[in-house]
């Protein structure tokens, strides 16, 4: 790790960015990546400054999600900062920007957590009102670095109403909860199915569990989104759904989600921030 990427206790390094929210879960699979973008593309469509990080140094994703031709390098400023890459009206930095698509990472861990720290203090954002972390699974190293290196707004926490991932988002939020991280809500994913052809609902991996833990917890179910082939077919040919419909019935299950998340960072702050600065791109 060079030294570079050294931090001292109360530097701050993200100048400019506002609220930096961690999207997670414990369990794998269960979302966070295609919520994380839509969250970001969401929040931009209301008139925020956005960011988007993929933190998933080991499989990177949000390149493909936001339609980032492979191969695209972001610029390199002062030879030691990169410039995020804008796509569909957001800045995002991602591991998969700096290596070849067909590398696999066999990283051991602090190498994994040396190369978050080095994306994460040399990503010139710029002014931001929020940067959403898409985050790898589960409650390791990387979620305590990023615990450790920034000053962090919240958590949203990804679950589906399965039994097995509700018992992992316990983990995760309790893990949270260690690090002084407040969890802003409770994201549930592929609640429910509703067939194409006849529209009846399935309740394929259970029901209520979202709302269960976020009750127990004391904090918001932002929102349920259904299990969709809409969300999957958009997310992977790198539309996402709010980009790609942002009047979709879904993608205002997505926008809702995040006008949650925002009172709940201005709940916590104690004052209503002043929302969003216009911008022009
Ligand atoms: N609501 C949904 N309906 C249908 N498919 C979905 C939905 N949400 C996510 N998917 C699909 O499920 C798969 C896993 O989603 P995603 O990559 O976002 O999960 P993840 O939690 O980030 O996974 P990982 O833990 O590997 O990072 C993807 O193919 C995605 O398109
Ligand atoms: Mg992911």
């Amino acid at each position: 790790m060079s030294q570079s990427s050294v931090i001292n206790a109360g530097d701050n390094v993200l100048p400019g960015v506002k609220n930096v929210v961690l999207v997670a879960s414990g369990k794998g699979g269960v979302g966070k990546s295609t919520t994380a973008v839509n969250l970001a593309l969401a929040l931009a469509k209301d008139g925020a400054q956005v960011g988007l990080l993929d933190a998933d140094i080991y499989g990177p994703s949000q390149g493909l999600m936001l339609g980032v031709p492979e191969g695209q390098r972001p610029r390199v400023e002062d030879q030691k900062y990169f410039v995020p890459i804008k796509a569909l009206g957001i800045k995002s930095m991602s591991m998969s920007y700096l290596v070849d698509e067909n590398t696999p990472m066999v990283w051991r861990g602090p190498m994994a957590t040396g190369a978050l720290r080095q994306i994460l203090t040399q990503t010139r954002w710029g002014e931001l009102d929020y940067l959403i972390v898409d985050m790898p699974p589960g409650t390791g190293d990387i979620q305590l670095t990023m615990s450790q290196t920034v000053s962090v707004a919240g958590a949203v926490i990804v679950t589906t109403p399965q039994d097995i991932a509700l018992l992992d988002a316990r983990k995760a939020i309790e893990m949270f909860s260690k690090v002084s991280i407040p969890v802003l809500g409770i994201l549930e994913n592929m609640s429910v199915h509703i067939c194409r052809e006849c529209g009846a609902q399935s309740h394929i991996f259970g029901s209520e569990g979202g709302v269960n833990v976020a009750r127990q917890y004391n904090t918001e179910l932002l929102a349920a989104l259904p299990l969709s082939i809409e969300i999957r077919e958009q997310v992977d040919a790198g539309k996402p759904s709010v980009a790609a419909d942002p009047e979709s019935e879904i993608s205002l299950i997505y926008r809702e989600a995040g006008r949650k998340m925002v009172e709940a960072i201005d709940n916590l702050s104690g004052e209503p921030k002043p929302r969003f600065s216009v911008h022009d791109d």
